[in-house]
């Protein structure tokens, strides 16, 4: 049984921090699960660290279930988050469930998350009440880097961080489970998470939050380094380093060696040799 929406509310009921993590693909997820996370989130971040987009807009439904079912596949307990992308929930609250409802039922999912406040309400209800469970996503938003014209901290100004105070508490009333606040200044993340009855997960929003997301391509050390994402390994410099030796060992002809190849037995070899044209 995977971790439910029951168990990350007692999780938060007890004070216990919650870690989320993403996971694009089966080998990442089964290992990011061993590790102990108990929710995996399939970003539509996939876009940029998996795909090379530029940024998350281009990013398909298609793609994301392609992605989603090798993370489900490679996973049994973790609770697995679908990202929805961009314009699969903003035209109308009826084609946000139907595109909620395909996450949840091809890609077995077990609830999805979608960007932004008061403009979204109307679908976060409409896929809540087909017992679909939501989690917002408020702050910088990258599905609306065009508008906000740049990845940058959000709320900073005194009217800009009670606007996020009233997004928050919009989704809060529409039925999100939980929120993402991204790249907000940690005393307005500290004042958010203390008037919510739900978890905020923080990124880029300072240790008050109730849970820490990271993207895992940024705390491996695969992408280039971002202030607000530790780094726990540099697999960047490692798999570099590690391709860069086996280009020169297969050149040198040090790979493969005796016990990395397949041997035959000898008379078989010669037979063989013997019986074929010269
Ligand atoms: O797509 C993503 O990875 C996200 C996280 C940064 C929260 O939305």
């Amino acid at each position: 049984m995977r971790v439910t929406i029951r168990e990350l509310k007692d999780m938060y009921r007890r004070g216990e921090k919650i870690a989320m993590l993403t996971a694009y693909d089966y080998t990442t997820a089964r290992i990011v699960e061993a590790a102990g996370v108990p929710i995996i989130l399939v970003g539509d971040s996939l876009g940029n660290v998996v795909l090379g987009y530029d940024t998350t807009v281009p990013v398909t439904m298609d793609e994301m279930l392609h992605h989603i079912k090798a993370v489900v596949r490679g996973t049994q307990k973790a609770h697995i988050v679908a990202d929805m992308p961009f314009m699969s929930y903003q035209v109308d609250p009826a084609d946000a469930l139907i595109n909620a409802g395909r996450l949840m039922k091809e890609g077995r999912a077990q609830s999805v998350k979608l960007e932004g406040g008061p403009q979204v309400t109307e679908a976060v209800e409409r896929i809540v009440q087909a017992g679909i469970p939501v989690m917002g996503h408020i702050g910088l938003t990258p599905q609306s880097v065009n508008q906000l014209g740049g990845f940058r901290v959000q709320g900073k100004t005194s009217a800009g961080a009670a606007r996020l105070v009233q997004d928050a508490l919009a989704l809060q009333d529409a039925g999100v489970y939980s929120i993402v606040l991204e790249m907000v200044p940690a005393p307005l993340a500290k004042l958010i998470t203390a008037r919510m009855a739900v978890p905020t997960i923080g990124i880029g929003a300072g240790v008050h939050c109730d849970g820490q997301v990271q993207v895992i391509h940024d705390i491996l050390g695969l992408t280039p380094p971002l202030r607000h994402a530790r780094r726990y390994a540099e697999l960047g410099d490692a798999t570099h380093g590690a391709v860069t030796e086996f280009v020169a060992e297969v050149q040198s002809r040090s790979f493969p060696n005796d016990e990395e190849s397949h041997a035959m037995d000898q008379e078989a070899v010669e037979r063989l040799a013997a019986s074929l044209p010269a």
